[in-house]
Formats: structure tokens, sequence, C-alpha cells
């Protein structure tokens, strides 16, 4: 089964062609990074714009790296929420648009789902259930995974995902967008213990996170200690390198420590780490070290997978095809789109 999936609830466009939601036959990103940098942040109007200008192209592209006509698709899955509704409104589209003309299914994925279903496209024996973290810019939740597409969510922020805190703790510090990559690199060989963050504990005992009371410690903390602003990437400071490092331990630190207290309350077969943060080097290797401290099988995937990409909406749309989702021509995005949730047994 061929299925065309196509991505833009943020700041990347991107399409896919994935056979049968496991093997990748193309997959294009074109990500907007450099146009909102200026700002330190995706500007939603840009945003739009640029996937207008990108997603024709970069649909063509996946169909040529495929080597496949429309013809020979099954179905087309897109995006249809959360995120930026500018942003979706031309995915959403341009699937209508393909999947009108080629009388092909129209199969909606929720962006959240793709990236839980990101691991299973570079690891076929996945045991499950899974405990599937998801950390991105938009996103920060634990879901407990009975099988391709059951999902039950077990905890989420309460307030900034992740990935959010790491690209305003860069903004603050001057050290451009996405913030995450930034802190990441500056992170490696700097003191992660030279400011000391209070890593929040939930008093429900839920496992949920919250980042803000991090990411407001380092706004006191600059303004304490007469930091400003990097102006030159090239030339950081000691003070904000151990200081980058060290609020990334906090971060990495909350994210395991949610995870493992789910892990004693579900007693998983397997871990799954997804999402743009996953991307980060500390996470990934503090996440391997958990998962062999508890005897447990982690999968993540690769770099490419796990930020924000469309072969995960492909494996996705492909679950959501085979439970009989279809959206007609009346699809519309929705930026607050709920996960379809398996209820708790
Ligand atoms: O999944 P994603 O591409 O888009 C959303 O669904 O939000 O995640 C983007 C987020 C950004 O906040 C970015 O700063 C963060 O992932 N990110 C990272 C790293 N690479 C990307 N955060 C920490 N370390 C990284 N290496
Ligand atoms: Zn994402």
């Amino acid at each position: 089964m061929l299925i065309l999936a196509i991505e833009t609830s943020c700041d990347e466009t991107a399409a896919a062609v994935v056979e049968d939601g496991r093997r990748i036959l193309s997959s294009v990103v074109s990500s907007q990074s450099s146009v909102h940098a200026p700002y330190g942040g995706v500007v939603p109007e840009l945003a739009s714009r640029h996937h207008i200008e990108n997603v024709c192209p970069v649909i063509r592209q996946a169909m040529a790296d495929a080597d496949l006509g429309f013809a020979a698709l099954d179905a087309v899955a897109v995006t249809q929420g959360p995120g930026l509704v500018g942003s979706l409104l031309v995915g959403v589209q341009a699937a209508k648009a393909i999947a009108f003309v080629h009388h092909k299914p129209l199969v909606p994925v929720h962006h959240v789902a793709g990236h839980i279903e990101a691991p299973f496209l570079t690891h076929d024996r996945i045991p499950l259930p899974a405990l599937a973290l998801i950390v991105s810019g938009g996103h920060t939740s634990l879901f407990r995974v009975e099988a391709p597409g059951e999902y039950r969510r077990l905890g989420r922020t309460r307030d900034d995902a992740a990935g959010e805190a790491f690209d305003k703790v860069a903004k603050l510090l001057g050290l451009g967008y996405p913030g995450g990559p930034v802190i990441d690199r500056l992170a490696q060989g700097a003191d992660d213990r030279a400011v000391e963050f209070a890593v929040p504990r939930m008093t429900d005992g839920r496992p949920d996170f919250s980042f803000s009371g991090i990411k407001t410690a380092v706004l006191y903390h600059v303004r304490r200690e007469g930091i400003s602003p990097v102006g030159d990437a090239g030339r950081v400071p000691d003070a904000v390198r151990d200081l980058v490092a060290s609020f990334q331990r906090a971060v990495v630190t909350a994210l395991l420590r949610g995870l493992e207290r789910a892990v004693e309350a579900h007693r998983p077969r397997s871990l799954l780490l997804s999402g743009g943060v996953a991307a980060n080097t500390r996470l990934r290797t503090d996440a391997a070290g958990l998962a062999e401290s508890l005897g447990l099988p982690l999968f993540v995937p690769p770099v490419a997978l796990s930020t924000d990409n469309a072969a995960m909406i492909g494996a996705a749309g492909f679950v959501s095809f085979q439970q009989g989702r279809r959206g007609g021509l009346d699809l519309n995005a929705d930026p607050r789109l709920a996960l379809a949730e398996t209820t708790p047994p």
C-alpha cells in the first residue's frame, strides 16, 4: 500500500512516500528555520506563505524520488492538526486537491500520532506495550502504546513544551533559533553542574512535566549575574556554555524522571523516544542509560525522523487507514485537534 504523506503543521514543509506504513520510498523536508531565525521563533504568517511556495515542489520531489506517478498511490495522508492553522491549511488543501483529482482516499493524521509511530519506521520488532516519551517544540507527553494506533496519554506538560523551553532560553541568551540544536552543541564539554536548577516534582504524583519554572530560573540567573545576550554565535563565553549545559541537564532529568515513574506504574516491555528534542545528544545518552538500568529496550528514530517529517505521517496514516479513518473534501485543518485515545483496560 503506497501512501503519499504531507506535513505542514509548523515550519517544515514535508512530503514522503511510505509503503505499508514502514518502508520509506522518499522523504523530503524543506525547513524554514533560516526564515524565522531573525525573529527567535516561528512567525505564523511567514510560515504559511513559505508553505504555499514550497508545498508543490516538495510533493513533486517526494514523488520523483519514489519514482512514482500519482496514479500509483493508494491514499493521501495529511497532518490535520494540531499546529499553526495557516500552516496546516496549506498541507490539507494540497492533500485534498491530489485526492480529488486522482480519486484517492484521504486520511487525516494527528501530528503527535506521527511522532509516536516514527520509531516503527526503523525498527520492526518493538515489544508492546511500550511507553513513548514524545518531546518536541509543541508537545511533551508520555503515552502508553498498546499497538500501532492505540495510545493512551499518561502525562503531559502543564506549561511549556521541552523544545519551547530550549528555544526560549536560546532566545534569551541571543543564541539564535531553533535553540535546541545550538544548546545541544554548546553544552558539549561544558560544566553542567555550574548552576543548580530545581527539577519540578508534581505534588499530585502524576507523570506530568513543567518547564516554565526552569526557564524563569535561567532568566533570574542571567539578570543576577549580569549576563548579556551573545552577539556572535562563534564566541560564546564559558559562563553561557555552563549555564545552557546546566539548563539542559535539568530538562533531561525532568523528562527521564517522568519516564521512570511511568515505567514503575505501567511495566512496559519497551521504551520509545521521539519528537524534535529526541535529537538531543544528552537526552539520547541518558535515556539509553536509563533503559539499560531498567532492563528495557529503547527505540529512538534517527534524527531526521525525530524532528518534523512526513514519513512519520505516512506511518501513522497507514495505521489510520487500516482503522478506517477517512477525510472528505470538507476536511478542515484543526489547530487544536485532540488525539483519539484508547480507553484504559
Ligand atoms: O518535532 P519538532 O521538529 O517540531 C514540533 O513538533 O514542535 O520539534 C522542534 C523542537 C524545537 O523546539 C527544537 O529546538 C527542538 O525540537 N530540537 C532540539 C534539538 N533539535 C531540535 N532540542 C534539543 N536538542 C536538540 N538537538
Ligand atoms: Zn513535531
